[in-house]
């Protein structure tokens, strides 16, 4: 609770300061870090997030009045007033309003009235750092929404609108992981998430006395990454059409090597990555379930190898990490997470080989890459939630 009052703290200072009255409802909602499951989620494959301690806050008021929508980013110190019946580029491409603006036009899409509201955000999650900044964004503002309005909606559905606001307003071909951890994770555990049905199993995680979850970001983002991932998306989707199923998840990697003069070698490799990456989810989630650290960080280790091999979506920053992190004594396992070129690695450590281990690769990194990573220890949080105030 405590990083949810925190930057809700920040946003109902500044909602006072910049809009003269008080936030009657405050919502905040976690970023995360994909522990494995990496690019499966729009092929309908299994994904394993857990929501972390940086969180995003919406809170803000109903004006009774016939003035327009407006929304103030703390953190920016930036107002805008915006017309979510309107169309998306009313608001520069890339701005955050439009992940506002779009979740708000998502429920008036669903036939919601909502009334006119002012809307003050603030973030402890990096912007474009690879933790779901978006996403906390989108599903903090949907909670408040909701919250306002008192009435509820579906978690799944509530993901799926969120979902829709970031690809149709901020023009991001995502999949549904973000929004889902972002909603539906419980303290102290993982999400598996079944992205073809959206069903989920929370699977705790090991306690603080058994494994140190280690966030390192690289503090790059390449230019690429937007493109790229739009590109990963497209060759999965059409080497599932070539391969005639309806999903990756129905094909074995003898399906894709029979197959593969009907495949370029793009599409191969990106079916590969997922068929194998979906193979260890699974395998994943049951190693944590049942305790083996050791077998959880192997995967992990072949996850990101995958994602640079295969995938091709890591970058020199993250496998310098990588590398660097498994190398340390007490590293079970360490891979990029989140869409890659650029934003975070995470590692899981032996508690009382954290800290140097830590250190080990933070330096290794500034005289690799010169220049330093953050180092953010994570904890398996609570998702999203909304309160009168
Ligand atoms: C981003 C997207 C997610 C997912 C990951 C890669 O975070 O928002 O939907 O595709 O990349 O696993």
């Amino acid at each position: 609770m405590s990083t949810h009052n925190a930057c809700v703290g920040r946003a109902r200072e500044a909602f006072l300061r910049v809009f003269g009255t008080r936030a009657t409802h405050a919502a905040s909602a976690p970023g995360r870090v994909n522990l494995i499951g990496e690019h499966t989620d729009y092929t309908g494959g299994y994904v394993l997030p857990v929501a972390i301690n940086l969180r995003c806050a919406a809170v803000g008021r109903i004006t009774y009045g016939s003035g327009p929508f407006r929304a103030h980013a703390a953190d920016l110190n930036q107002t805008i007033e915006f017309d979510p019946r309107g169309t998306p580029d009313q608001l520069p491409r890339g701005h955050w309003g439009r992940y506002v603006a779009g979740v708000i036009a998502g429920f008036i899409g669903r036939g919601w009235d909502v009334p006119t509201i002012e809307v003050s955000v603030a973030t402890d999650v990096p912007m474009g750092g690879g933790l779901s900044s978006s996403a906390a964004l989108e599903v903090a503002v949907a909670q408040f929404v909701s919250g306002i309005c008192g009435q509820e909606i579906d978690p799944r559905e509530e993901a799926l609108l969120c979902q829709r606001a970031e690809q149709a307003w901020a023009g991001v071909p995502c999949g549904v992981m973000d929004q889902m951890a972002a909603i539906m994770s419980r303290e102290g555990h993982a999400l598996l998430i079944d992205c073809r049905t959206m069903e989920t199993q929370h699977v705790p995680m090991p306690s603080e006395s058994d494994a140190a979850l280690v966030v390192f970001n690289t503090n790059v983002k390449h230019a690429l990454a937007a493109g790229e991932y739009a590109r990963r998306r497209a060759a999965c989707e059409t080497a599932t059409r070539a391969l005639g199923v309806e999903s990756l998840r129905d094909v074995t990697l003898e399906t894709i090597d029979a197959a593969s003069s009907a495949l370029s070698d793009h599409e191969r490799r990106c079916a590969r990555h997922v068929v194998t990456e979906n193979q260890r989810t699974v395998t994943a989630a049951d190693a944590l379930r049942s305790g083996d650290l050791a077998e959880f960080g192997r995967l992990m280790s072949q996850s990101h190898a995958s994602l640079r091999d295969d995938m091709r979506v890591s970058c020199q920053e993250l496998d310098t990490l990588v590398e660097l992190a498994s190398a340390c004594e007490g590293v079970y396992g360490a891979r990029m997470t989140g869409a890659g070129f650029g934003g975070c690695a995470i590692a899981l450590i032996e508690p009382s080989k954290s800290a140097s281990a830590t250190e080990t690769i933070a330096a290794g990194y500034r005289q690799r890459c010169g220049r330093d990573c953050s180092i953010i220890p994570a904890r398996a949080s609570a998702g999203a939630c909304c309160v009168a105030v």
